[in-house]
């Protein structure tokens, strides 16, 4: 049981706070690289809690500064961006993408030598697999960059999706861990006997109630949930987690998906999911016997979900249509008689329907769980650790943060092994045949 006191060291990000601490040890990606151009128009950010501005000066380069002008306040969402530096529009001083001021105008030029002594508040940056990721930590060398197994892939073979969620950066990535979800919110109308037998959906449907195994990792844990599948095998559909806020869900399978998706607190009741994987590889087959796709389902491809127009608001990007205000577009109808279970359509608007129904942040004590929930409590309980490591040592031993190379081995996704087999080797026996790699485990 979660009391309140762990909820809200969970849920918090802010600055100052026990998990805010936590993040600001990790690189978090909070935009993409597409949303800002050389030259253009500056972005609102918020990320952890904090108003940021982000712009690309003219030599292609992203700054992420502190919103307001270390001047006297004014926000450099407004400013010039000329030049190769943000020109603030109060008094016209110019900082760089790092923060160094370059111009204070209404000083006369006896005075210039003020300028060196002022940094606006910038953060380290990098762009990777077409996304913009910050280091908003204290430490003078920000850690490695993760050896995700998506660097190997070249950038045409990447397909990226964000989606902003309305509340708590915790629920969508419990919602992910959550697999005991699947043959209810997404398939709950999908009837096995209309289905083709060997499709992967077929075998979650035909056993909506599968039995689980959780085991260690260097950077979390995984869960195998587990079903009988044809030929004595058995299906499994696998899903990590790992450290801060990363989940590969199984969203295709294991011998080809690469992805990783990222749950990044904006703030305390908003979040940047980005799901970043091997194109093409995000696909669950499954059709009906007259070859209909599954209802409900937004043609078997994860995604699905139309956006609402941008605005420059600080929470004004990728925002669902559906949303909590016009109850997520249930089709009552569809609810009743037409074979969608929730009445709710396209298996990402499902997932973020149910996270927002939670609220903007759950009250955890509340919760009735049971052994379908495991994946729920191990996490709480993986980031209630990171939380006290973080505490007790300064963040050096949190995993992953000075150990790139942790990254590697971890994959998710569905995939067939002969019962009896246990989860851990039938699961390196994965790795090393489609990763190519050797995985690495906690001791125990
Ligand atoms: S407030 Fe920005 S230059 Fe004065
Ligand atoms: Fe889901």
């Amino acid at each position: 049981m979660t009391t309140a006191r762990e909820n809200e060291l969970l849920t918090r990000i802010g600055p100052g706070t026990a998990m805010g601490d936590v993040m600001r040890e990790y690189w978090l990606p909070v935009a993409l690289s597409s949303e800002i151009e050389a030259d253009g128009d500056p972005l609102r950010l918020m990320a952890l809690g904090e108003k940021l501005v982000a712009f690309r000066d003219s030599s292609g380069r992203i700054g992420v500064l502190e919103h307001r002008c270390p001047h006297r306040g004014a926000s450099l969402f407004f400013g010039r961006n000329e030049a190769n530096g943000l020109r603030c529009v109060y008094h016209g001083w110019k900082f760089n993408v790092e923060g160094r001021c370059l111009d204070m105008p209404n000083l006369p030029l006896s005075q210039q030598g003020i300028k060196d002594k002022l940094r606006a508040r910038a953060y380290r940056v990098v762009e990777r697999h077409g996304a913009i990721w910050l280091y908003m930590g204290d430490r003078v060398e920000p850690p490695p960059f993760p050896d995700f197994e998506l660097n190997d892939l070249a950038p045409d073979a990447i397909s990226l999706r964000v989606i902003q969620q309305e509340y708590n950066w915790l629920q969508g990535l419990e919602n992910d861990l959550d697999t005991s979800h699947f043959g209810f919110l997404h398939l709950g109308g999908a009837d096995p006997e209309q289905m083709v037998p060997g499709d992967l959906l077929y075998y979650l449907a035909r056993d909506r109630a599968p039995q689980y195994q959780i085991e260690e990792t260097p950077l979390g844990f995984m869960y195998g949930a587990y079903r009988p599948g044809d030929s004595g095998n058995l299906q499994w559909r696998l899903a990590q987690f790992m450290a801060p806020c990363w989940v590969i869900p199984p969203a295709g399978m294991l011998a080809d998906q690469i992805m990783i998706k990222g749950y990044v607190p904006m703030d305390d009741t908003h979040t940047f999911v980005i799901t970043i994987a091997r194109a093409g590889t995000m696909q669950m087959p499954a059709r009906l016997r007259s070859g209909a796709p599954i209802p409900g389902l937004a043609s078997n491809t994860i995604g699905g979900g139309e956006y609402r127009a941008n605005t420059t608001d600080w929470f004004g990007r990728w925002r669902l249509v559906n949303s909590a205000e016009n109850d997520y577009l249930i089709d009552r109808a569809a609810q009743r008689h037409g074979g969608v279970f929730s009445g709710i359509a396209g298996l990402a608007v499902q997932d973020a329907a149910v996270g927002g129904m939670l609220g903007e942040i759950a009250d955890r004590t509340r919760e009735f769980l049971t052994p379908s929930d495991a994946m729920i409590m191990r996490l709480r309980r993986k980031l209630l650790a990171l939380i006290e490591t973080r505490m007790s040592d300064g963040g050096a031993s949190l995993p992953g943060v000075g150990e790139p190379s942790a990254y590697r081995g971890h994959r998710a996704g569905n995939f067939v092994a002969p019962a009896g087999k246990p989860f851990r080797e039938a699961y390196e026996e994965m790795i090393r045949r489609y990763a190519n790699t050797v995985p690495r485990w906690a001791a125990e």
